[in-house]
């Protein structure tokens, strides 16, 4: 019998028929977390997050999730481990998309493309204001960095280009990003004291949860922006969207957000120096196909008795064999 792989409504075809090769590939049919731990109780692999110990107690046959995303937040890797399931991802492919989109909002915001628009729509015919020349230019700006990775690295070039300085806040130094751009390692408060743009790509653990809170906000300068493609609970959005309100910082890009998708009536949509985005930072018909083709490798790989090529940090070293 061919193992049974489950993956979602829609999946890209190219990567289904790659997987088809090896397995029998089936469509979750529900929608809820429940719902699809139970459809994974007989299957042998999946495209899926929210790995819980109870849902790999379920399904004794599961030797490896792909998760369809380089973070795996929602995933509890040491469950999976004892369970002898693979956990994979998919670094690198969605890079350049999460970058641009972290260079458009910086972008967006030194120029107040919000107000732009909406001036050419409504205001500019009737000329009832002069446009306000409150843009800034990036060049000789200071970028902070918060976690300077493969994302982190991508969004220094692209500033760079743009003429930016570059700081980072790293618990490693990234010797490439110091050759390559001049950038600067700092501690957080510095970073935060210093740059006239933040941005964050650090992953999202326990120890980052909360990491940009009221108290870091606070060190930012008034004119600075705060731009978040990671993961919405690094950020404490509760201090973020008063410090907006108050204008105690000029305003923040964001792609992610505390819970997902945000409410219609949550106070941050009110607010005008704020560009939000509704998590898309990967969602490029590129970086789209890098990920499942990178996924369906992943499962083969394991289906066929091997190492999968992008199992998490965790899992480094792992082997595992499960009949
Ligand atoms: C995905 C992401 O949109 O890669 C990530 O970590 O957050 C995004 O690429 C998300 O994983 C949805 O599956």
């Amino acid at each position: 019998m061919k193992p049974k792989i489950l993956v979602p409504k829609g999946f890209n075809e190219e990567a289904v028929e790659l997987m088809k090769e090896t397995a029998e590939v089936h469509f979750f049919k529900g929608s809820t977390p429940k719902e699809r731990a139970n459809e994974l109780a007989d299957a042998d692999a999946a495209i899926a997050g929210g790995v819980t110990e109870e849902l790999l107690e379920r399904a004794p046959k599961l030797k490896v999730i792909a998760r369809f995303g380089v973070g795996y937040d929602d995933c509890d890797v040491d469950a999976a481990t004892r369970h002898k399931v693979y956990i994979t991802h998919t670094p690198g492919v969605l890079t350049n998309a999460v970058s641009d989109l972290t260079m458009l909002l910086i972008l967006s915001l030194a120029r107040g493309i919000r107000y732009a628009d909406r001036y050419t729509r409504s205001e500019w015919e009737k000329n009832l204001k002069d446009y306000p020349s409150s843009g800034s230019d990036l060049a000789d700006k200071t970028l902070g960095i918060i976690g300077l990775g493969r994302i982190g690295y991508e969004v220094a070039k692209r500033a760079k280009a743009f003429g930016m300085n570059i700081v980072y806040h790293d618990q490693v130094p990234n010797k490439a990003a110091e050759n390559d751009f001049d950038a600067r390692r700092l501690d957080l408060d510095d970073l935060l004291k210093q740059s006239d743009f933040v941005t964050i790509h650090c992953s999202l653990t326990p120890k980052t949860t909360k990491l940009v809170g009221d108290r870091e906000i606070g060190l930012m300068k008034r004119s600075a922006f705060l731009v978040n493609t990671a993961r919405g609970p690094i950020v404490d959005q509760k201090a973020l969207t008063k410090a907006l309100q108050e204008k105690r910082i000029a305003g923040a890009g964001l792609d992610v957000f505390e819970k997902e998708p945000i409410a219609l009536d949550d106070p941050l949509l009110k607010l005008d120096n704020v560009i939000l985005t509704p998590h898309m930072g990967s969602l490029t018909r590129e970086a789209r196909r890098g990920m499942a083709l990178m996924d369906a490798k992943n499962i083969s790989q394991v289906l066929k008795g091997r190492v999968p090529d992008n199992v998490v940090p965790e899992q480094r070293g792992l082997v595992v064999t499960k009949e």
